[in-house]
């Protein structure tokens, strides 16, 4: 499905990648570049850096990379057609017709509008006479209508085909309420049956960052099971990839701190109490994913889970995937109600604003359960306590604060600080011995480092690799020398396949279009060879880049190609890999 080349570049013109990026990462300036978070992993510290001169993004810690189409590639998880069609969409542009729309991509704008559709049914039934109970239930737990409305909130009525007869009425076929997971197909008397997914159930629609409608929960109003009913994935929806309410978070978090709640009334409550910077995950345990989505909004989070033991284990289950993510957590030390929902009821807003503010830090929060699972009250409870405690203590990296905790714990069993810090201390540098040791074995497996794995012929050839790096890298900057490097070189002096293809491809593309950019690579080369072209891309420009370095280059090929057999550049390249490792090693260490 061929999508004309000068549309691609008109796209790439318009679709501005700071601001398509924007909509999924939190963006600041260094310098004449952007960096952030990289959404693809997790990571502390921001090592995507976003180029506008060459439209394009790399990150320094994954190599993830390329232009703005194959970001929306890899965030959107669509293919090539899919994501040209995305933006084009997002940009009301229209895109010739090359063969039909993709079919996939269609189904997936169906469903957006489905959901759309079946929201504003659940919503106009919870205000109708027929919502009559849903509409009590959610009062009675305390919502306004200003709530209500903001979350959208609705009621899908008792009955099996209510919301298929509407969503018939408004041209939507089965398949696709099938496939948006709002009616369930059944086979049972031997005829396929067709029923509403959800029935006499409170609602809570689900919206993406973009304000699309992706799923629901739904709640029934008494102590029938399951309590809570949520979409089964679709094309449109992952569970473990969004966050409840992060759409209204997301514009309202200050000093980037987010609240993390455990269900979609804690969230509501929170939010009406004041607080809208909370979201819950969808009734499953936090992923990774949703952590770096965090991420990119918060250095901050506060965990306000359940203070039961369920609760509580999540809470310990969060921490490390949030701190992985590069944030810093504390743990609500809720007592006298069972969530935050009931907290409020109970105590209110201002009393669960103190409760925020003195959220305990992670290590006041582990303290405090070995508390409970030792008895202090014994000289074995003890004992256990503060080989636990110091074992905690241990992995604190801040001095300060292993100084504070180190007092604490002094103070609750009567041994001495200064005895405990240097157990602490010990403790500390045997594993962080461990830890070199594993990092040194890993470089001593050496040349896992230098396996390219777009490019496994690179580390055998690794002087001629350079240089037909340093070629394309060239032709990407100066698309004006195209042709004169084309006449001086050919695709025989090339050694590796995939530098050969990218150069065959520059050649090509830079006949039919007239210029060259990334963009026109990136429908021909996958994500991750996307990533691998922007990464030279990026590390290209710390170097010299200037047109004698593309002429050595050029000769380096051309001697390559007249001098070297076979046999030699096996030995060469081994020789090369070390010095170059050697090289690059004194460079780090300089910086
Ligand atoms: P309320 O009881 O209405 O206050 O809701 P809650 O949010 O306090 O519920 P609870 O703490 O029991 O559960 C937390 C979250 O887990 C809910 O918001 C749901 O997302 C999910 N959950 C709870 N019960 C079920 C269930 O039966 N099935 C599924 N799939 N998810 C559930
Ligand atoms: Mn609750």
């Amino acid at each position: 499905m061929a999508i004309p080349n000068s549309f691609i570049m008109q796209l790439r013109q318009t679709a501005d990648i700071q601001d398509v990026m924007s909509s999924y990462c939190s963006i600041t300036r260094a310098g004449r570049n952007q960096k952030c978070l990289c959404p693809f992993h997790s990571e502390k510290t921001p090592s995507l850096v976003v180029y506008p001169d060459t439209q394009s993004f790399y990150c320094f810690g994954c190599g993830a990379g390329g232009d703005v189409i194959t970001f929306i590639m890899k965030i959107e998880n669509l293919d090539y057609v899919e994501a040209v069609r995305f933006l084009a969409r997002r940009y009301n542009m229209e895109v010739p017709d090359g063969g039909g729309e993709d079919r996939a991509y269609r189904m997936r704008t169906r469903i957006y509008e489905l959901n759309r559709e079946a929201a504003r049914f659940f919503h106009a039934c919870l205000l109708s006479p027929a919502g009559r109970e849903g509409l009590d239930y959610l009062t009675g737990r305390g919502l306004s209508e200003k709530t209500i409305r903001t979350y959208g909130l609705g009621f899908a009525p008792q009955g099996w085909d209510h919301l298929i007869h509407h969503l018939r009425s408004k041209g939507f076929t089965m398949d696709e309420m099938i496939a948006a997971a709002v009616v369930a197909r059944s086979d049972r008397s031997g005829t396929a049956r067709f029923y509403d997914q959800f029935r006499n159930r409170v609602m809570f629609p689900i919206i993406d960052l973009r304000g699309n409608v992706i799923a629901f929960g739904g709640r029934v109003m008494d102590d029938s099971r399951p309590k809570y009913l949520n979409s089964a994935d679709t094309p449109v929806f992952k569970k473990s990839r969004n966050l409840f309410s992060l759409n209204l978070a997301k514009n309202q978090i200050e000093h980037r701190r987010l609240i993390l709640a455990e269900g979609y009334m804690d969230v509501i409550s929170i939010y009406q109490a004041g607080f809208h910077n909370v979201v819950a995950t969808l009734g499953t345990a936090l992923t990774e994913e949703q952590a770096r989505l965090m991420a990119q909004y918060a250095d901050d989070v506060v965990i306000s889970y359940d203070s039961d033991a369920a609760g509580q284990k999540a809470s310990e289950r969060a921490i490390p995937l949030l701190s992985q993510a590069g944030i810093t957590t504390r743990v609500l030390a809720m007592t006298g109600a069972k969530d935050p929902d009931e907290y409020i009821k109970k105590y209110g807003a201002a009393r669960f604003k103190l409760l925020l503010e003195g959220a305990n830090s992670p290590m006041d929060f582990e303290l405090l359960k070995i508390k409970k699972e030792v008895d202090v009250n014994t000289e074995e409870g003890k004992l256990a306590y503060l080989r636990r405690g110091i074992s905690v203590l241990a992995r604190l990296k801040n001095p300060l604060e292993r100084e504070i905790y180190a007092g604490k714990l002094a103070e609750e069993t009567g041994v001495s600080k200064a005895a405990i810090l240097d157990q602490a201390g010990g403790m500390a540098r045997r594993e962080e011995r461990t830890a070199k040791k594993r990092e040194w074995n890993e470089v001593q497996s050496g040349r896992a480092l230098y396996q390219d794995r777009i490019n496994p012929q690179k580390a055998s050839h690794l002087k001629a690799a350079m240089a037909e790096e340093q070629v394309l890298i060239y032709l990407l900057r100066n698309p004006d020398s195209l042709e004169k490097t084309g006449d001086a070189l050919s695709e025989e002096d090339f050694v590796t396949d995939f530098n050969r293809r990218v150069f065959t491809l520059l050649l090509q593309k830079g006949q039919e279009t007239g210029a060259v950019d990334l963009s026109v690579l990136a429908g021909e080369l996958n994500p991750e060879e996307m990533g691998k072209i922007s990464g030279l891309l990026a590390k290209s420009r710390e170097m010299d880049n200037s047109k004698q370095q593309l002429l050595d280059s050029i000769q380096v090929l051309k001697e390559n190609r007249e001098q070297l057999k076979p046999a030699d550049l096996k030995d060469g390249g081994e020789e090369e890999l070390k010095r170059f490792y050697e090289q690059q090693k004194q460079k780090k260490n300089r910086r």
